[in-house]
């Protein structure tokens, strides 16, 4: 695997795999690296030629500096996980090397699928992504980027940047692993004290019995149980729970076989806060 840091150098190897006519596939990662990261480097390597990783921290994405501060680094440990898989290429970028102009976020007008939930509770979260996203993708030109569908509003959200800059890349998503109690994986788990690491699959168990629900309850009620369920929980505090269409993210209050009815939250655990989601008639 070649590591690369600096912009130059990794274009003039992408320029050579373009003259080569090899299709590259890219997984952007802000590292401490697990199996969800791993199975997208998977996908890639299985739908492309050649694979690139890249590791980069993104700043302008994080609206709250205690979490950009205690964000988990382990670059010896994500080195060693990538080269015993297919991953021809790491690129891990200096902020500088990013953000030559300093660190500021553009704008991109997405509908308002930016607005809520997330970006809602994170301002400024989505335009950061979209920022770090867009210039990552005119660095590395892939034919495919690989996103997780544990942010399935971050996934939407790419697919909405590619559109609207009429960018010639199929995003792929990969679904959303857990921990074996049902956990999602997620770089912040590591930041979680030993007992809130203990009750936080009751998130994923909460969303399982939502599903379960599903076409016996209505949708408010389902929402009610679950805020309940948070709530009398002492050590978590709800920051959302909404249950969406995932085709356009407008709010569902009833069941309709067209929509694809999705339910999301965001937990807070101590200082970390935890997200994830699942699709309730699949
Ligand atoms: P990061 O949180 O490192 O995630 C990188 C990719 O891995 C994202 O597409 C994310 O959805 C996916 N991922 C994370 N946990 C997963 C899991 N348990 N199962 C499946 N996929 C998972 O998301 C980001 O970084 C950043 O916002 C980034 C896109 C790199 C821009 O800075």
């Amino acid at each position: 695997m070649q590591i690369i840091s600096d912009v130059l150098s990794l274009g003039k190897v992408i320029d050579q795999l373009k003259q080569l006519n090899k299709s590259i596939g890219f997984v952007p990662t802000m590292g401490a690296l697990h199996m969800g990261h791993i199975s997208l480097i998977r996908m890639a390597a299985q739908q492309c030629d050649v694979v690139v990783t890249s590791i980069f921290v993104n700043p302008t994405q994080f609206n709250n500096p205690e979490d950009l501060k205690n964000y988990p680094s382990t670059l010896p440990q994500d080195i060693a996980l990538l080269e015993k898989e297919n991953c021809q290429i790491l690129f891990t970028p200096t902020k500088e090397e990013m953000y030559p102009n300093g660190l500021k976020r553009m704008n991109y007008p997405l509908g308002g699928i930016d607005q809520i939930l997330e970006g809602l509770k994170r301002p400024g979260h989505f335009d950061g992504v979209c920022t770090i996203v867009h210039r990552l993708f005119d660095i590395v030109k892939p034919n495919k980027a690989f996103f997780g569908e544990k942010d399935f509003q971050q996934l939407s959200i790419i697919q909405r940047l590619c559109e609207y800059l009429t960018l010639d890349i199929e995003i792929v998503a990969g679904s959303t692993i857990r921990e074996s109690d049902g956990l999602a994986k997620s770089s912040r788990n590591l930041l979680l004290s030993k007992s809130h690491r203990k009750i936080a699959p009751i998130i994923f168990e909460q969303l399982k019995k939502a599903k379960s629900n599903y076409g016996k309850k209505d949708l408010n009620e389902i929402k009610k149980d679950l805020v309940k369920s948070i709530n009398s929980t002492p050590e978590m505090t709800l920051d959302y729970v909404e249950i969406i269409d995932a085709n356009n993210f407008k709010p569902i209050q009833t069941v309709d076989v067209k929509d694809r009815p999705m339910v999301l939250i965001a937990v807070y655990l101590g200082k970390i806060r935890l997200i994830d989601n699942l699709l309730l008639n699949d």
